[in-house]
């Protein structure tokens, strides 16, 4: 329907990015279900301006035009416009013939870096144009959906031969430079899709590393005070892209060996000492959170950012705009780590151990464990395996069948009963009332 409506406009329609590649690397016998959609309509070459359009007329962008027509049809979808990009978004969730799917229109055009790393610039341009833009030759190619010649794989640079020879290959010199996501990308592309990175793109990469544009573009970041930092909100997608994708291990070896987490902070190296502590982590999380009530890609997120110098992690948790509990998480690990060696050599019994752990919540025990010396790590496993989940053995409701009345010594006397629990002074039911009486 969507080519119907744009046949019958004159225009062009391409299906491009992800869905083109995924399409091509299909195994023919298996049903690929695609659920995130891009397309591009061409709309005949006028030169476009959506700044001036949006000021002087109310005619929409091709893209817009295209998606509300669609809806039109389809008005279950929800219709997301963008109309100083150029793009329309239309979102089915839940839906019975469709489920969830998403499909992007974005009307063909170039973007202009008008510095490094700065959001791009909208100008209407044909497809070639358009795809030259993208990231990677694997997804610059396009397929077009519309008569004439529908059907047709437009592969202007190569991208069908870098699928066939499993390379990731960018399309330009300055590609890292304009958006250092890419390397990200690059890295989890390589990854997950078993492709090697091209030798001369791993030059690129190096350089746009070397160039210290991170830096120049956090010390922006900072010094213009700018809330929500588009670089820093893309790489933060892209680390939880990694972060959580099964294959997360060896996409961080590779992020490491290009020494790539310089995007993060420049000071930030995955050195041996970082990679035992996330090792260490992963196994924490796989035997204490066992039902992943954790988000267990931040928490790996964490590990990295306590990594750094205490005095840096504040400013970059709060520039990836981790949440407020991360955030503090972070700010305080260098006193909870004092407090819990201080204290911890005092501790014999395990009400001790108890008290000295009990107010740290899982994810800062995790840290505190990773970054400490193995006599405190050994300790903080002992509790999360078994003082942790340690309850009295009677509560309220049984004191009062005991005929206590409710008073503010009712958690004096449960605080008691916990003692004599993890010191196992008590054992059962009976032993706890004896106790208490
Ligand atoms: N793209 C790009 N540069 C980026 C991000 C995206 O050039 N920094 C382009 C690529 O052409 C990509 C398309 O936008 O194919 C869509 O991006 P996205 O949905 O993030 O990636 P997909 O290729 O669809 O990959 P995935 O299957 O992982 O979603």
């Amino acid at each position: 329907r969507l080519a119907e409506l744009t046949q019958e406009r004159g225009w062009q329609l391409y299906l491009v990015g992800g869905a083109v590649r995924d399409l091509l690397l299909a195994d023919p016998e298996k049903t690929l279900l695609l659920t995130d959609i891009d397309l591009v309509v061409d709309g005949c070459h006028q030169s476009y301006n959506a700044v001036e359009n949006n000021q002087q007329n109310d005619k929409n962008p091709p893209a817009v035009e295209l998606a509300s027509a669609l809806q039109k049809t389809y008005s279950n979808a929800r219709l997301d416009v963008h109309g100083q990009f150029q793009t329309a978004a239309l979102l089915w969730h839940n839906d019975p013939v469709l489920d969830s799917l998403w499909i992007d229109i974005a009307t063909a055009r170039t973007e202009f870096y008008p510095y490094p790393a700065a959001n791009p610039e909208v100008e209407a341009s044909s497809i070639r144009q358009d795809l030259y833009r993208r990231d990677f030759t694997i997804n610059a190619l396009a397929l077009r959906l519309t008569e004439p010649y529908q059907g047709e794989l437009l592969d202007f640079f190569g991208g069908m031969n870098d699928l066939q020879n499993r390379q990731i290959r960018v399309l330009h010199a300055n590609s890292f430079i304009e958006d250092p996501t890419r390397i990200y990308r690059a890295v989890r592309f390589a990854v997950r899709l078993g492709f090697e990175l091209e030798f001369q793109t791993k030059d690129y990469i190096h350089y746009a590393i070397n160039s210290g544009i991170y830096e120049k573009v956090q010390s922006e970041n900072y010094s213009t005070q700018q809330r929500v930092p588009a670089l820093e909100t893309r790489l933060k997608s892209e680390l939880k892209y990694i972060l959580q994708a099964p294959y997360w291990k060896p996409a961080l070896q590779l992020l490491g060996e290009l020494k790539a987490l310089r995007c993060i902070h420049p000071t930030l190296e995955l050195n041996q000492e970082l990679w035992r502590q996330i090792r260490l982590v992963d196994r924490g999380l796989i035997r204490f959170d066992p039902e992943k009530t954790l988000t267990h890609w931040q928490v790996r997120l964490e590990v990295l950012i306590a990594h750094l110098a205490p005095e840096y992690r504040g400013d970059v948790a709060d520039t990836l705009q981790f949440t407020l509990d991360s955030i503090e998480r972070l700010q305080q690990l260098e006193s909870a780590k004092a407090d819990v060696m201080k204290r911890m050599p005092e501790c014999q019994l395990a009400s001790q151990f108890y008290r000295l752990l009990a107010p740290y919540d899982l994810p800062m025990l995790i840290l505190i464990a990773v970054q400490s010396p193995r006599w405190v790590r050994r300790r903080i496993w002992q509790y999360l395996t078994h003082w942790w989940t340690v309850k009295p053995l009677l509560n309220g409701n049984d004191l009062k069948q005991l005929g206590y009345k409710p008073s503010p010594k009712f958690k004096q006397m449960l605080d008691d009963l916990l003692v004599a629990t993890l010191d196992k002074q008590i054992c059962d039911r009976k032993s706890a009332e004896a106790f208490i009486k």
